[in-house]
């Protein structure tokens, strides 16, 4: 018989528990749950490590404004194991910074302030240096040159118990460099060539971000360069204040603490974007307590009545001036470029804001032909099948799709009502890049934006606008190869009928030929003319939950691309060649 006491538990006391209580740091917490910074699932892991190094090293030029070249490599070491080197040109990080820079999770540039960036947390280098040292047992290497004095090259580790940077063998070196170059090794890793694979996030990344150079060698030593299409830095982005509604308690009791203003007044006006005098009245109005008070003795219950008062009080919308868009130019270029489609068209919507307080801005761009659309194994050989794009703040979103307010989006949308009968297995990208200051991630690996209410409805208006666009082209093409067959099929019929009216009316038969051409020509230029009303009365017709723009609207938008089709040129040479005759 089995021992009772192995088999029952042991009721344990309070006192007993306490002695079990310890206190666990931030990377310890990640280290356990890597999952929750994307890095699961051996490609993916892989992928989500490049994604950190690229964004930092573009954040970091853009706000140097320096025209980014980064250079990624990847080298087989083993059997899932892998080094990435991934190299940029940007300002590079100072000795007394670099170490907390990656070597500490939660600290950086990005988290407390309100700016358009790609990183936004802290987490994503460091948890790269923590993976790589829990994964190998090895350091980062890392060289960073900040245009002043030596470049330095230093090994980095994470204490996790203390979420603190260990530095080794820090030395001078006699080279000129100027930028962030990081090596790190990674087990439990896989490099696939695939729509998840680093490939792709860097083909998309150069698509977003024009004025990037991207290098990359992959595991088999092949080369790849994105050149830049774009040869100006944007603008580089600027930090905002939170708009009044768009802030919660916590928030504001937080704020309050770490203020330089003498009075709750001045915390306001200083603190918050919009807040004018007419506004500070009103809120003073609405509130039971003196707002001359030091903001640092601010209680609770005092920042909930500030709140609810910013609720019921008019303000301006949220500035929108630190939005940073790839523009429908760039977005063109860069298309023509790597995707170089037979038809394209680009917006870039206005900004708007969600949750009342956070200003964004959606573009989209809808390819036709060429080499628009993810290319797969089919029944019938190679097939195209849709592409969506999904972008935050210009970096490829490539996991977790099913969960992202651009896919509902775009499924949303009834595209049969643009003529692109089955969307799926059309050879169509769709480009969405979503920007704010603040991007509503639905967790800390930023592979998915939340569905806000106002979000959704912004993308599926943009894609309206842009599918209404790409529906024209698409059925005036439909309509060109039907009437190119019927013309064949009338063509075919001419010789006899010519036969036959030669005998009876005497007329040549060359001038026969001529005339029932011509009016074969003219039948279907016809039937083509009242298609096109038919298809225009239909568009006019439609509701959808998000009404589209007026169509006098659209026509304005000029970023619009058509190449000649081979049966286009076909027709007007055909016309060309008649004309002379
Ligand atoms: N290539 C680089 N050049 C210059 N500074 C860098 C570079 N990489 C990282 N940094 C600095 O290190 C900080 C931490 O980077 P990390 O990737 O951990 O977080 P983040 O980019 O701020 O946010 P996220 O976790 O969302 O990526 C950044 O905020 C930035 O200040
Ligand atoms: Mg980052």
């Amino acid at each position: 018989m089995a021992d009772k006491k192995n088999i029952e538990p042991a009721i344990v006391g309070a006192e007993q528990l306490a002695k079990e209580f310890k206190e666990h740091s931030v990377a310890e917490f990640f280290k356990k749950n890597k999952q929750m910074l994307g890095l699961y699932g051996k490609v993916r892991t892989l992928t989500t490590v490049i994604h950190e190094y690229v964004t930092n090293s573009l954040d970091a030029c853009e706000e140097a404004n320096i025209l980014p070249e980064i250079e990624v490599k990847i080298e087989e070491l083993g059997t899932e194991y892998y080094e990435i080197t991934a190299k940029d040109n940007g300002p590079g990080l100072t000795k007394e910074t670099v170490g907390k820079a990656l070597g500490q999770l939660l600290a950086g540039t990005k988290f407390h302030r309100m700016i358009q960036s790609r990183g936004q947390q802290g987490i994503g280098s460091a948890g790269c240096t923590m993976l790589s040292q829990s994964t190998t047992g090895k350091p980062t290497k890392i060289i960073t040159g900040t245009g002043k004095g030596k470049p330095i090259s230093l090994e980095l580790t994470i204490d996790p118990k203390h979420n603190a940077p260990k530095i080794a063998n820090l030395k001078e070196i006699d080279k000129n460099f100027r930028g962030l170059a990081v090596r790190a090794k990674f087990k439990g890793v896989l490099y696939r060539d695939s729509e998840q694979g680093p490939l792709e996030y860097l083909r998309r990344t150069a698509i977003a971000n024009p004025h990037a150079q991207i290098k990359f060698t992959d595991p088999t030593g092949q080369k790849f360069l994105f050149k830049k299409s774009a040869a100006k830095v944007p603008k580089p982005p600027i930090a905002v204040r939170p708009h009044p509604k768009g802030a919660t308690v916590d928030e504001m009791v937080s704020l309050s603490k770490y203020t330089s203003a003498r009075s709750v007044n001045s915390f306001l006006r200083n603190d918050f974007d919009r807040m004018g005098q007419k506004s500070l009245e009103a809120v003073t109005k609405k509130v039971s307590f003196d707002m001359k008070k030091d903001p640092k003795q601010l209680r609770w219950d005092e920042a909930e009545e500030i709140v609810k008062a910013f609720k019921e009080v008019d303000f301006i919308a949220p500035s929108s001036d630190a939005l940073r868009p790839i523009g429908e130019e760039r977005i063109t270029k860069s298309l023509q470029n790597i995707v170089d489609p037979e038809f394209l068209h680009v917006m870039t919507r206005k900004p708007q804001v969600y949750k009342g307080g956070f200003p964004f801005q959606v573009e989209v761009a809808i390819a036709y032909g060429g080499k628009s659309g993810r290319t797969v194994a089919g029944p019938t050989g190679q097939e195209k099948r849709l592409e969506v794009m999904r972008f935050a703040n210009r970096s490829p979103l490539l996991f977790d799709t099913g969960n992202c307010a651009i896919t509902k989006a775009v499924h949303s949308i009834d595209w049969k009502r643009y003529d692109i009968k089955d969307i799926d297995h059309a050879p169509v990208t769709v480009l969405i890049n979503f920007i704010s200051v603040y991007i509503p991630y639905t967790g800390a690996g930023k592979q998915a934006i939340a569905d806000e209410d106002e979000v959704i409805e912004e993308i599926r208006l943009a894609l309206m606008q842009t599918g209404r666009k790409a529906g024209r082209y698409i059925s005036g093409k439909r309509r060109e190869a039907e009437r190119l067959m019927k013309r064949e099929i009338f063509y075919k019929y001419i010789p006899e009928i010519v036969g036959a009216l030669n005998q009876i009316t005497n007329d040549s038969k060359e001038t026969l030929d001529k005339k029932l051409r011509k009016m074969v020509l003219t039948k279907l230029k016809l039937d083509d003319a009242k298609e096109a009303e038919e298809e225009e009365a239909k568009n006019g017709n439609e509701n959808g939950k998000a009404k589209e723009e007026k169509p006098k609207k659209e026509e304005k938008s000029k970023k619009e691309v058509k190449k000649p089709t081979k049966e286009k040129k076909k027709v007007k040479g055909e016309k060309n060649a008649k004309a002379k005759k």
